[in-house]
């Protein structure tokens, strides 16, 4: 029997691996990708293969819910399966990870730098006082839930903060602004009061990349920036201890005017 090791590949380029991650890698005789969920991207396949010193195949979402090759492979040898971030958050990986399971396939999991806490830390938030965390969807015909908006109303209910991923389809990847004008649209229908323009709102782009860019202001004033390439996530602040209301002065623009408002 074989192995399957899912491989978290962090935040941003093939650097962000950890160096078990690496050894674990190069070490594999088969290795897989999985970039629809997350990406890291700074670096291509080709440089992830180059840096690996094997192939990296991408697989398409079917390909890796059917399982069919990843198990087959596993059941031989030794295969890496990459994911970006932490290859078990915000992913229904643990799936393939208990299919192996089952077949009497080891199975191990390397964790990798994820975006759920770079973005808590990366604005000077802490990650105690967040609340559960969301994914803004693209709309579809028919398909519109107002889900994240209401996990924004519960958090700010019990004073903690909403993390909202931003979805990915393809090569589409939801923007910051994409997500707020979601989240107003929500408040349109639902009228609770959790996002409206003149609410605090956090933007964190390209976590873990050398032009990393992390924003707090009104969502009126967010709405009328511009955030850079991909991937982007937004933080909704529920009640700010007043480390967190400096350090969002500090590291992501709050204005003055507004970082008082919030002191008081
Ligand atoms: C489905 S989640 C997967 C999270 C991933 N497994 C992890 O641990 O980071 C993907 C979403 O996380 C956010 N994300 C992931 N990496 C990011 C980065 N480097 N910078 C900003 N947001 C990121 C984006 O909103 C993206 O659409």
């Amino acid at each position: 029997m074989g192995e399957l090791i899912f491989i978290g590949l962090g935040l941003y380029d093939e650097k962000d691996v950890t160096v078990r991650g690496l050894e674990e890698a190069r070490s594999c005789d088969t290795l897989f990708a999985e970039l629809y969920t997350s990406n890291v991207l700074g670096s291509s396949l080709e440089e992830l293969s180059s840096n690996y010193g094997r192939e990296v195949r991408g697989l398409s979402r079917e390909e890796v819910e059917s399982g069919g090759a990843v198990l087959e492979a596993a059941r031989k040898g030794k295969v890496g399966f990459l994911v970006g971030g932490d290859p078990m958050a915000a992913t229904t990986h643990v799936d393939l990870r208990l299919r192996a399971h089952r077949e009497g396939i080891r199975t191990k999991v390397i964790a990798g730098v994820s975006s759920i806490t770079a973005a808590a830390s990366s604005l000077g938030l802490q990650v105690y006082k967040f609340g559960r965390t969301t994914t803004i969807p693209f709309r579809e015909e028919g398909y519109e839930p107002l889900s994240p908006y209401e996990v924004v109303v519960d958090n700010l209910a019990a004073g903690l903060h909403s993390l909202a991923l931003l979805d990915i389809k393809e090569d589409r990847y939801m923007t910051a602004s994409e997500g707020l004008e979601y989240l107003l649209d929500c408040e349109q229908r639902l009228s609770r009061g959790a996002v409206l323009p003149s609410t605090l709102a956090c933007v964190a782009a390209r976590l873990g990349s050398p032009d990393f860019l992390a924003r707090a202001d009104r969502v009126e004033v967010l709405l009328r920036e511009e955030f850079g390439s991909p991937l982007h996530v937004l933080v909704l602040p529920g009640r700010l201890h007043f480390k967190e209301i400096e350090s969002l002065a500090a590291f992501a623009g709050l204005p003055e005017d507004l970082a008082k408002e919030l002191q008081t």
